[in-house]
């Protein structure tokens, strides 16, 4: 029986049981899989899900099996499953050189909620007001500073407004004389996550040797030297309670046992809300634009209620950027054992991939999937396994909440100040960095007045 049909087989409850071993896959080589996977990620996974259906594995360099996922039931029972059985910090070890060992990114099961619940009560929905005001007097900064006219590339410029917002409300830092060094020795520090030729050598030597590298140091050292004497200084001021930003609300934190958290812990947490928050809100921001300029009367619907003091239509934007452009494709799960999923026992040591793209462009949850429709979550909210750009589960973004509402304020302003017209007709296609899926031509547009 070919293998697919012995799943059938199995899911029925014909056959004898689940199938040990992988779903079957494209079968050309890892490191052409690894290749291809790199630079046409979404193209991809959408042929190989037209050929091996909503569960088929991948092989890539680094990186070992993984077993793509792209049917909501299977996602759901990933998300709900044992965080004990499905890993996430484990496949984020090529951050620990740079995060540190305390950031939640890469820890597992106790270690990992024990961060998370210190961290989760500075990104809860009611705290966003108190970052609100911050961010719009940030955004309507940078947005008046644009020049008119003139192609402009927005991604940069979002970039430079994400990063503002987090030295402000993360950090807490707000005079000029020292958000000065600490813009440059974060923006040089997050050049390791970002740009591939920095990631690289951590990925050719290894997490635990690349530390021993001199230019590594350096850049590490700068900006722990800054934050130190950040985070030194916090821990004497008399207005932490009053303070709003999230570095004093970590110092007022305690661990289950009532201790505080230590110099390093916040240091991680920092720079691991940094690495998440940065990128990924202004690429998913610079998608708004690009796919907002390629449907005007899209963006003039957005311009009218925006100035009616109306948020509906703007929520179902940032909703429908981020199911259509979903900055990140998939997420990953290392199974600590075998488990029985889809009809397969697949075995400990492989990586469960739900696999955001997919269900997104799925046209039985999404009629027309590749197209720019906001209005199709004016009346349906999205689903918790269906609609996914932020992951799920004990995983589940700590900062979605904080992404949202810094997307929404800035559209609002930008929109509300400028008109925006796309710098060439053509659509931008997806163009994978690091990590992120980002405009190929850096969302380029002409402001006007
Ligand atoms: C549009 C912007 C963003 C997108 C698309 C995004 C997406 C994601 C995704 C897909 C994950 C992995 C979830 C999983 O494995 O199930 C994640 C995790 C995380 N994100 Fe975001 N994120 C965004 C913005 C932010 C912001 C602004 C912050 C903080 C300021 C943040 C902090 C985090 C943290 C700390 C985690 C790790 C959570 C954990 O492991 O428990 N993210 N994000």
């Amino acid at each position: 029986m070919e293998a697919a049909a012995k799943v059938r087989a199995a899911a029925n409850g014909h056959g004898s049981g689940p199938i040990p071993g992988l779903p079957p896959g494209p079968r050309m080589s890892r490191a052409l899989q690894t290749a291809i996977w790199s630079r046409k990620a979404q193209w991809f996974l959408e042929q190989s899900r037209a050929r091996f259906g909503p569960m088929f594995s991948v092989k890539i360099a680094y990186e070992g099996d993984w077993v793509m996922l792209a049917d909501p039931e299977l996602v759901k029972q990933v998300f709900t499953g044992d965080p004990k059985i499905f890993h996430a910090g484990e496949g984020n070890q090529i951050l620990r050189p740079i995060l540190g060992e305390n950031s939640v990114l890469v820890l597992d099961e106790k270690p990992h909620i024990g961060q998370r619940k210190l961290l989760l009560p500075a990104f809860h929905g009611e705290r966003m007001q108190a970052y609100g005001e911050k961010m719009t007097e940030i955004a309507a900064r940078e947005i008046e500073s644009w020049p008119t006219g003139v192609p402009y590339k927005l991604r940069p410029r979002m970039q430079a407004i994400t990063l503002e917002i987090i030295i402000e409300t993360v950090f807490g830092v707000h005079e000029q004389e020292r958000m000065e060094p600490l813009r440059e020795a974060l923006r040089n520090f997050l050049d390791l996550t970002t740009n591939p030729a920095a990631l690289l050598p951590v990925l050719m030597v290894g997490p635990d040797r690349i530390k021993h590298i001199p230019a590594f140091r350096r850049r590490i050292e700068r900006v722990d030297a800054l934050i130190a004497r950040e985070i030194g200084e916090r821990r004497a001021a008399e207005d932490l309670e009053e303070r709003e930003d999230v570095l004093s609300m970590l110092l007022l934190a305690r661990h289950e046992d009532g201790s505080p958290m230590s110099d390093a812990e916040i240091r991680d947490e920092l720079l691991t809300l940094l690495v998440a928050g940065h990128e990924t809100t202004a690429t998913a921001l610079s998608w708004a634009m690009e796919r907002l300029t390629r449907h005007p009367e899209k963006l003039e619907r957005l311009r009218a209620e925006v100035a009616d003091e109306e948020d509906v239509y703007l929520t179902a934007t940032i909703q429908e950027t981020l199911r259509l452009r979903p900055v990140i494709v998939i997420v990953v799960r290392k199974l600590t054992e075998a488990v029985e999923l889809g009809g397969y026992e697949l075995p400990a040591g492989a990586g469960v991939t739900p696999c955001i793209h997919l269900i997104h462009r799925d046209p039985q949850i999404y009629p027309d999937p590749d197209r720019f429709i906001p209005e199709r979550f004016l009346d349906n909210p999205p689903g918790t396994y269906t609609w996914i750009p932020f992951g799920g589960g004990v995983r589940r973004c700590l900062g979605a909440a904080f992404a949202q509402f810094e997307m929404a304020v800035v559209l609002r302003e930008l929109v509300r100040r400028r008109e925006v017209l796309p710098a060439n007709p053509a659509s931008e296609r997806p163009f994978r960095r690091a990590i992120t899926e980002t405009p190929r031509h850096d969302a380029e547009v002409i402001l006007q007045g």
